[in-house]
């Protein structure tokens, strides 16, 4: 029997990489041992709790504040003794974050075949977002099997000189989340508190948004939820505590936003799926919100994910105080651009991703 080692570390990987987790488990065929590098800790046993995922190996690497260097010389080595003990037929990661990058890596240094779930995603800017710009390209760079979640993303690995024969386009494996975690009568007591209001959610994380840029989208909120009435916030803030302290400082005496814990991935996708509309900076969000049918305006400088822009759900609005305003207001007053934005058409996918992605890997391995 052939043996597929599917790796992740944080809570975006998690939430795309459980549904495939699932689907490999089903499969007689395939031996599969999951292992978490345990980049976020919290956050990432959220996700597994509510896909009910039992990892073989969990590298528990976390620490307060962690540095790149600290996540990358600790998957690392953490990686060389679980792939010197399992020796897998393939090693399958996610995305662009540092477990990604670096365990894709390892593999690499024993000689290992890499399977890149989400692949092909590009802003071409190393900076923008740093650094998963540079993560992704560097596991393009390594990998045997490219699934590519849009024919965009796919034409990128092209145009870079991967072979055609090597990528396959297969939709977004978070589309295939969100068909477990919707739920027609779902109910929370956030939903009561807003009733009567608009109800706005608002994430923000990314590293090179820490400092300056962070504090300009929370003033920029702030200013317009002060000349809205009808508006409330819920923001569930993301565990750095580099994003807490600013939150805190902002938002920490406004009735009308709530700063809550991270939420379980079921209350946060049903709590988006009655929300208004989204602001953020998350690259996942931007992929949930367009099946959604919700409104996103992206506070950031680039996006990997222009197929949303097209679609017309998303819009990309920048970290500058004064565009976020104006945007958020606009949005929020013109109901003809809301409406255009928010009946858009889902671009990610049917759902059926894993299925895809579970049939290629089996064919691969012979
Ligand atoms: C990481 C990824 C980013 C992804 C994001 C998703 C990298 C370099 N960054 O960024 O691509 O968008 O995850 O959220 O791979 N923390 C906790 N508990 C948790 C999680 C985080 O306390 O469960 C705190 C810790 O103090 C940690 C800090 O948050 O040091 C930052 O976590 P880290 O994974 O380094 O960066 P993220 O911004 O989460
Ligand atoms: N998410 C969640 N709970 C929250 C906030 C976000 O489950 O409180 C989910 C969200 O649905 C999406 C993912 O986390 O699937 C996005 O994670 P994040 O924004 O941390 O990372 P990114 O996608 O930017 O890498």
């Amino acid at each position: 029997m052939k043996k597929v080692l599917l790796v992740f570390g944080t809570r975006p990987e998690a939430i795309k990489m459980c549904p495939l987790v699932k689907e490999l488990r089903n499969d007689k065929e395939i031996e599969l041992k999951v292992c978490i590098t345990g980049q976020h800790k919290e956050m990432l046993a959220q996700v597994l709790d509510a896909f009910k995922i039992c990892p073989d190996y969990d590298l528990a690497i976390m620490k307060e504040n962690q540095s790149l260097f600290d996540i990358t010389e600790r998957v690392l080595s953490g990686m060389r003794d679980v792939l010197h003990k399992e020796r897998p037929d393939i090693v399958l990661v996610h995305g662009d974050t540092t477990t990604s990058f670096v365990s894709a890596l390892s593999s690499f240094y024993l000689g290992m075949p890499v399977g890149h779930v989400e692949a092909g995603l590009r802003t071409y800017d190393h900076w923008s977002p740093y650094p998963e710009e540079f993560n992704r390209q560097a596991v393009g760079a390594l990998a045997n099997l490219h699934f590519a979640p849009t024919n965009r993303a796919k034409d990128n690995l092209i145009r870079e000189g991967k072979k055609e024969d090597e990528i396959f386009v297969t939709g977004n494996t978070v589309i295939d989340a969100l068909k477990t975690t919707i739920r027609s009568d779902y109910n929370n007591e956030i939903i009561e508190w807003a009733k009567g209001s608009r109800l706005v959610l608002l994430t923000a994380h990314r590293r090179e948004n820490i400092g300056e840029p962070l504090r300009n989208m929370f003033f920029a909120i702030k200013n317009v939820i002060d000349s809205t009435k009808d508006v409330k916030i819920i923001y569930p803030v993301h565990k750095n505590p580099a994003v807490r302290s600013i939150a805190d400082a902002v938002f920490g005496d406004e009735p009308r936003v709530r700063l809550e814990e991270p939420m379980d991935v079921v209350d946060f996708h049903n709590i988006m799926s009655r929300s208004y509309m989204v602001l953020t900076d998350s690259g996942g969000i931007q992929e949930e919100a367009p099946a959604l049918g919700k409104p996103v305006l992206v506070m950031r400088d680039t996006t990997e994910r222009p197929e949303g822009v097209e679609a017309g759900t998303l819009k990309l609005i920048g970290t500058k105080k004064d565009d976020i305003e104006r945007e958020f207001k606009r949005l929020l007053d013109d109901r003809n651009v809301y409406d255009k934005m928010s009946n858009a058409d889902n671009p990610y996918g049917d759902g059926r991703a894993c299925i895809r992605i579970a049939k290629i890997i089996k064919e691969f391995l012979g």
